[in-house]
């Protein structure tokens, strides 16, 4: 049986970084499941396809074939073949992908490629909904948050640090909204788990909560 490890939680609460030094120090894969949605969303946002536009996202999503490779340990998002890992980063495609993820048919799709990939390897898999649904029977369940304000900060210094001029209060309000639609949405919204673990790391530095979180795989 393979183990797992699922943390979840809203954006900007530092699940990829803690998931990737969890990965590395337990000889895991990490499955960021937040990628695929984002690679559905640029092709939406390449076909011309608003978010508003919840039939098209549902016929359109068929097209997409997006798959998953390991280069060197780190996960590299095909979409129909095409690596998509530099281009999906970008505030558009984030907001984009909040909503295009609403939509059940792209979830389908998405949540059995995840569920397939957990079958075949020990990993640890972030997003919204992995306690929730996709591995409701995960050995270690994390919520992993921050406030707002924290969240934004951070996310402006790592824009900053790219060079990308940016609003701290506009990513502040971009922040709440996108909460506000993934914890509202009609499908899997983002939740804790019953029978997860809350980490909130607000004040808590990236190794105290990979720590943590490691501390209780024991
Ligand atoms: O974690 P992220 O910012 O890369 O995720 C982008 C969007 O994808 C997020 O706003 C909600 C959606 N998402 C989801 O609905 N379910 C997941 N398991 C992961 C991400």
């Amino acid at each position: 049986m393979s183990y797992s490890i699922a943390i979840d939680g809203p954006a900007g609460a530092g699940k990829s970084t803690i998931a990737k030094i969890i990965a590395r120090k337990k000889g895991f894969i990490y499955v960021d499941t937040g990628a695929m949605y984002r690679a559905m969303a640029l092709f939406m946002l390449r076909n011309g396809i608003k978010p508003e536009e919840t039939d098209k996202i549902s016929a359109k999503c068929r097209e997409a074939d997006i798959t998953i490779q390991y280069k060197n340990g780190e996960q590299v998002v095909l979409l129909n073949g095409e690596n998509v890992n530099g281009l999906i980063r970008t505030e558009e495609v984030g907001n984009m992908a909040s909503s295009s993820s609403v939509n059940g048919d792209v979830r389908r799709k998405l949540v059995e490629l995840q569920q397939q990939l957990a079958k075949t390897a020990d990993v640890v898999m972030d997003g919204r909904d992995i306690g929730t649904c996709v591995l409701p029977q995960a050995d270690i369940k994390i919520y992993l948050t921050a406030s707002s304000n924290v969240r934004a900060k951070r996310r402006y210094n790592e824009l900053r640090g790219k060079g990308i001029d940016c609003d701290m209060e506009q990513i502040e309000s971009d922040i709440i909204e996108r909460d506000h639609r993934d914890m509202t949405r009609e499908i899997s919204p983002l939740k804790q788990a019953e029978d997860a673990v809350l980490v909130d790391s607000s004040d808590m530095t990236i190794e105290e909560v990979a720590d943590k979180i490691i501390s209780l795989c024991k």
